[in-house]
């Protein structure tokens, strides 16, 4: 009989550990790839990775896309967890932040990051990877948040980075 997937977050599971963390981004990775394979419809991508990094990550209470639609200016994408702000302009925000920088912000404490933007007040740690098109024009941001102080550390940010390489060819 054909095994059925159950993702950490489907076992339960609120945090992991930096071995099943590692594991759980190689499992993400290889289950986009395989859904990515021949796609290049951006919202079919940004949804698809949505699901599968929300449910591959128990720590993240939010994953989500903002894309640039005018120059400054970022507008929510495919998401998943709690109602999200529409628009983020390129100055504000931690999204903000690694859209003008084109940097990983990897933000332990919320609080701590003037001008952090808190759609959900019980956010209290954030990870934002910027995404390039395979032309190298910045197409947006994706956003984690967690209600845990310090839920992201250098694996997400490796792990964040590399699903970004893999939807670059596919935006
Ligand atoms: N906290 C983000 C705003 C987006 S929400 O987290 C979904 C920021 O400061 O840019």
């Amino acid at each position: 009989m054909e095994q059925t997937y159950i993702s950490p977050r489907q076992s339960g599971r609120s945090s992991l550990e930096p071995d099943e963390k590692r594991v759980a981004y190689r499992d993400a990775e290889q289950q986009l790839a395989g859904l990515l394979a021949g796609l290049d419809d951006p919202v079919a991508v940004m949804a698809s990775a949505a699901s599968v990094l929300f449910h591959a990550l128990p720590q993240a209470s939010f994953v989500g896309f903002y894309r640039v639609v005018a120059p400054g200016l970022l507008r929510v994408g495919p998401y998943q967890g709690p109602v999200a702000c529409i628009e983020i302009p390129f100055e504000r925000g931690v999204c903000g932040a690694a859209a003008r920088h084109g940097k990983t912000q990897l933000v332990p404490d919320v609080d701590a990051f003037p001008g952090h933007i808190a759609c959900d007040a019980g956010a209290r740690s954030e990870i934002v990877v910027p995404l390039w098109r395979r032309d190298e024009e910045l197409v947006g941001v994706l956003d984690l948040d967690s209600h845990h102080l310090a839920a992201f550390d250098e694996l997400d940010q490796e792990g964040l980075e590399r699903i970004g390489r893999l939807l670059r060819e596919h935006l």
